[in-house]
Order: structure tokens, then sequence, then C-alpha cells
């Protein structure tokens, strides 16, 4: 719908000549340096009249949130990609289902994090701006605030999204990649939604923050790799010893959490392409970066590479494409009073 992809080579030079902050910039400075309305109805400081001080108060309420239990940035960061690839950025996965059909009930959302933290975040915003700031955008704001607190860069996000009404399992069951998609898999998913290979290898660098449920992965790369009950071949075989150690053989919902980036879980850095380059990320679909020449070799320059600035900006990019997915602006949609509302 309002994913523009021509406008994409301007927006790369807008991000580009954005200021880059990594780590615990000033975030005053490194806000609204991107230009112009590629996608209309979206704006960065699209609430500086109407609610000047929303992105101080996601920032302040993150601060919070993740100094009391650091597990929720990345849960939160997770939670855009959750809410963006099902019926665009529009709040939806914070609805809730009386029949259990909507999409927090969906196999994808399983182990999603961040409900009770948006509809916090929320809560302050609503106190000192009423009605004005949707819960989709606040969404985009912690997210990115979560990688800026991870010592990720701090990226100009645009804002002016509205919230949708409907809310349906099979959307989420069917437009989220499982852990063990190959990459056939994942560049369609992607791609059915506008989104390229740049912007597969990009997103997936957020793996470098946060855990994943031994559920998640223990089959099919420890136990029953393509149904054979072995061990994936690809797999380097001392993180395959550390990993069955935390993973049980047998256990079906095994939620043991397992940091994705073992060498550093907390930081929003290159971790994640060193691991997948030397054969120690936790999923298939991580893996599976490796198959195709483009994201391959993507993979190769970040592990090398001994700045994460071309990440960081790479990442700010990729973000801005995801968060203008389908997006609901002007009179669509609604703002509401609290994210988590009943839909049927
Ligand atoms: C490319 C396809 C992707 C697949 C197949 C995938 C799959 C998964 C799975 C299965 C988990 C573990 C969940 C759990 O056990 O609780 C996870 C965690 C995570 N994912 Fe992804 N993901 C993908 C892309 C993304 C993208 C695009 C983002 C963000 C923009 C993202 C951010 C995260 C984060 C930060 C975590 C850690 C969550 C936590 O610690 O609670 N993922 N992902």
């Amino acid at each position: 719908m309002a994913f523009r992809l021509p406008l994409l080579p301007v927006v790369v030079a807008a991000l580009a000549a954005a200021s880059w902050r990594p780590g615990l910039a000033d975030p005053a400075t490194a806000v609204g340096a991107l230009p112009g309305l590629p996608v209309a109805g979206l704006a960065v400081g699209f609430y500086n009249e109407s609610c000047p001080e929303v992105e101080d108060l996601v920032l302040a309420e993150m601060r919070a949130i993740v100094a009391k239990d650091w597990t929720l940035g990345p849960a939160l960061l997770r939670f855009m990609f959750h809410d963006c690839l099902v019926r665009g950025c529009d709040a939806s996965i914070m609805l809730r289902s009386r029949s259990d059909k909507g999409e927090r009930d969906a196999v994808p959302s399983y182990g999603l994090r961040g409900y009770d933290e948006v509809e916090q975040i929320k809560a302050k915003v609503e106190a000192a701006c009423p009605l004005t700031v949707s819960c989709a955008d606040i969404i985009a704001l912690a997210a990115r605030d979560a990688v800026y607190l991870s010592n990720g860069p701090r990226y100009p996000v645009e804002a002016g999204r509205r919230d949708g009404k409907v809310s349906a399992k099979y959307d989420a069951d069917n437009d989220l990649p499982p852990p063990s998609s190959n990459i056939v898999d994942l560049k369609t998913y992607f791609s059915v939604k506008g989104m390229g290979w740049k912007d597969l290898v990009v997103l997936s660098g957020s793996h470098t923050i946060g855990r994943a449920q031994c559920s998640t992965f223990a089959s099919d790369r420890l136990y029953n790799f393509s149904g054979k009950g072995e061990q994936d071949p690809s797999l380097n075989k001392t993180y395959a010893a550390t990993l069955r150690e935390a993973c049980e053989a047998g256990l079906e919902n095994d939620t043991t959490p397992v940091e994705m980036d073992p060498i550093s879980p907390r930081t929003f850095d290159l971790g994640y392409y060193r691991d997948v380059l030397s054969n120690t990320s936790l999923f298939l679909s991580d893996q599976a970066l490796m198959d195709d020449r483009w994201t391959r070799a993507y993979v190769e320059r970040m592990a090398a590479a001994e700045s994460p600035e071309e990440f960081f900006q790479d990442y700010a990019v990729a973000m801005t494409n995801m968060g203008r997915l389908e997006v609901l602006t002007g009179d669509n949609g609604e703002i509401r009073e609290t994210c988590a509302a009943f839909v049927r």
C-alpha cells in the first residue's frame, strides 16, 4: 500500500546525509536530520507541534524499562518486526481477541514480549498528550531506543502512523518467517512486503542482541536436522555442544533462553555477522544468509569490518523501510487511548 520502493534512493541519500551517532550520543542532536516526506503522512518530527515531548517520554520510559530488565530491550525491538510485517506498522499486534484469533495468538508470536511495556509507555505519553500519539509510532520509537540503549545508533524515526482496528491470527501465521526458513523463503517473505535482500541481511543483524528459547531452534539445529535425528552439520561443533547443555533433547516446549550473540548479547554491534560467518548463529534462517551471494558478501564484509558505521547507516535505512510498510496515515485508522483494545 503506502510503501514506495522507487523512493528508496531518495531515502538512502537522505539517511546517508543524516548525523549518525553510535552509542550514547546526545539524542537532541541526532533526531530530525532526515529531510523530506518520502511517504505521504509520515515525517521525522511529526509530533513537533502536537506533542513535542514524545521522543523524550519514550526514551525515559525505555531507560527505566531496560534498567529493570535488560531483556525487554531486545524484546521491544522484535516487537516492531512483528507489528510491521503483519498488516503493516499499525499496532495490530497489540489488539486482543476474545476468541484467540488475533495476531497475539499466532504461532510466530510465541515468546513475543513487550505488550505491557508498550502500554506502559503509551500511558505516559497519553498523560502528556491525550489522544495524539499512535501506538504504532510508540512501537517504532521504542524499537529505535532499544537499539540506542544497547549502544547502537540513534537514527531519526518517521512518525505519523495511525492504529489499525483489525488483528487476525492467520495474517501473522502467514506473513512472519519461521526460524527454519531457507534463503528462498526469507527473500520471499521480505519481497512480498516490498523489502529486498539488503533489508533482510541488515535487519537480521538485530539478532546481535537478545535471546531465543530452545524450542525455536533445538530441533532444527541440534537434534533433528532435516528430520534425520541429527545435528546440523554446518553448526560449529563446540558451539553445538554448549547449546546441547542448555537445551535438553526431547523437550518440545523448552522455554530456556539462550543468548543469540553469545559474545555480546546486550550490545548492538557486528557480533551477529561474526557469528553467522563462524557458524555460531542460532537459527537456520541466520545461517541461510550464507546461501545467497549478495547476503553472504554483506555478512563477510560486516564480519571483517573494524567499525560498525556502515552497518549502523544501513540499519537506519532498513528500519525506515520497515517502518513504512502499509502504514495508515491521515484520516485512516485511529488514535486509541489504550493500545490493547479488544477487537472481537
Ligand atoms: C529474518 C527473519 C527472522 C526470523 C526467522 C526471526 C526469528 C526469531 C525467533 C524465532 C526469535 C526467538 C524468539 C523467542 O524464542 O522468544 C527471534 C528473536 C529476536 N528477533 Fe528475530 N527473526 C527474524 C527477523 C528479525 C527482525 C527483522 C528483527 C528486528 C528488526 C528481529 C529482532 C529480533 C530480536 C531483537 C530478538 C530477540 C528477542 C528477545 O530477546 O526477546 N528479528 N527472532
